[in-house]
């Protein structure tokens, strides 16, 4: 039954690009009235109003909550909820959007989602699971190239490797085993190499109920073409027109509705977001792996196209009132052009002054969403890798932007992809930054197919 909500103070945890959408999206909600964040970062604190807490310390959230009259906390990436901060914040009473520890268990154990994977049948590649580095190399032994090894924890997005020749997987092993990703790298999963076109998957949880939020696919690599080191994402788009209705369909009942029921069979039912990573694969969608967090700079697309109150959707997943509820989405495209600090994903300089942003974010179809930025008596400075976030929704003339709850990339959001790359990248070149560059590529799979498709 859909209550009605009084509004509220808010916390926001977290300091990227992500966290900026959805600072952004929020306080365009009624039920918004004091938006707090830690840390933050020079874009976020121009609408929410910065903290000084360490996340890490969740006793010290907890009573900043308390003490605030907190009626929603939101945490934005996954290390404080594999470290139980949700816990801690249900322990004392205060509403929390984002899974506990044992759920978040999802992303912080690429094993444990595999043998999820495994009892309840869940399209996934084959896998092994190990934390013994002989057993590892015996399976590996039994298998052929090319092959995936995979740091079994958290390790930054950088435990996962892509073995082409046995040779190469024997050394990965090796070097989890020797320490090279920490705690991260205890055990190994070794997986089979999956062939087809990667997606993300959004779906909302109450515990009880899941619901679909929107697709997108992000650029991972460096370079343009797809090429040179992974990066946390230099772009992403939303929706991915290989995300058909179909498709989104048989995610829901293969992959998100049987991990529900895992977790609730575990005693640990998941409240949150599923970001689920897919390869769809001749076969359909399979699972890669599971974040329990929006993804980013996917996010930042998410809520351009977002046509709903955030707050109360948030709210409903964490009070277990999301059964009924639709969430409402522009058709049109939102793309997301990442600017990066020269030299990201390796070392970077700090500090270089960015200027124009007004300017560039004057398109009313325009959002720059600010990740590793700090501001200081008006001046924007680059303290990190990923910087800037520039987003532009595809509103075409003849585009619809007519509420519609399914995702599946119409014939109008084609069209829009264009537009919305134009749009972004008008505004990109509008930004005075030289101590960054950009991939002038983002959304070049969309727009093939596109093509393809006429
Ligand atoms: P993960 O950190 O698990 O998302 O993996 C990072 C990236 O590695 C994914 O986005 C995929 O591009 C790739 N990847 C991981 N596992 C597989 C797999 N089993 N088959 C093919 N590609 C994979
Ligand atoms: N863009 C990928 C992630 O957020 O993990």
């Amino acid at each position: 039954m859909l209550r009605k909500l009084v509004s509220m103070n808010i916390l926001l945890i977290g300091s990227g690009g992500r966290e900026h959408a959805l600072a952004w999206k929020m306080k365009q909600s009624p039920l918004c009235d004091r938006l707090f964040c830690a840390p933050g970062n020079g874009g976020i604190n121009d609408v929410a109003e910065h903290v000084e807490l360490d996340i890490n310390d969740h006793r010290a959230v907890a009573a900043f909550a308390k003490g605030n009259e907190i009626g929603l906390v939101v945490v934005g990436p996954e290390a404080p909820l594999v470290d139980g901060i949700a816990d801690v914040l249900n322990e004392v009473g205060v509403r929390v959007f984002g899974p506990c520890a044992k759920a978040a268990q999802l992303e912080g154990s690429k094993g444990f989602t595999k043998d999820i994977c495994a009892k309840y049948n869940i399209p996934t590649a084959a896998y092994g699971r190990f934390g013994d580095k002989q057993a590892a190399l015996e399976y590996l032994a039994s298998q052929s190239a090319p092959i995936v090894v995979k740091a079994d924890g958290l390790a930054a997005g950088k435990g996962v490797i892509m073995a082409q020749t046995m040779d190469e997987a024997k050394t990965a092993i090796e070097d989890i085993f020797g320490g090279l990703f920490g705690d991260a790298g205890a055990e190994v999963v070794i997986e089979e190499w999956l062939i087809g076109e990667e997606a993300s998957f959004f779906a909302l949880c109450d515990g009880e109920t899941a619901i679909p939020m929107a697709t997108a696919q992000d650029h991972k690599r460096v370079g343009e073409g797809d090429t040179g080191p992974n990066t946390g994402g230099m772009g992403a788009y939303s929706p991915a027109p290989v995300m058909t209705e179909q498709m989104c369909q048989r995610t829901m009942d293969e992959i998100i509705l049987p991990t529900v029921k895992a977790m609730n069979d575990m005693g640990a039912p998941f409240k949150g977001v599923f970001f689920a990573g897919l390869m769809i694969t001749e076969k359909g969608p399979e699972l890669i792996e599971y974040n329990v967090r929006f993804g980013d700079p996917e996010c930042q697309t998410l809520m351009m196209r977002m046509d709903d109150d955030l707050v109360e959707l948030l709210v409903a997943c964490a009070d277990g009132d999301l059964a009924g509820r639709e969430i409402k989405w522009r058709d049109e495209t939102a793309l997301c052009v990442v600017m990066a600090a020269n030299g990201y994903p390796a070392s970077y300089e700090k500090g270089s002054v960015i200027g124009n942003l007004d300017e560039a974010a004057s398109d009313g179809d325009v959002e720059i969403f600010h990740a590793g930025t700090a501001k200081s008596d008006g001046v924007v400075t680059a303290i990190g890798g990923r910087v800037l976030n520039v987003t532009a929704l595809g509103s075409t003339e003849n585009g619809s932007s007519d509420n519609n709850s399914s995702d599946s990339g119409s014939s109008d959001s084609g069209s829009s992809v264009y537009v919305a790359k134009e749009k972004a990248y008008d505004a990109v070149e509008k930004v005075n930054w030289p101590g960054g560059f950009y991939r002038r590529d983002i959304g070049w799979r969309a727009i093939e197919r596109e093509k393809q498709e006429g």
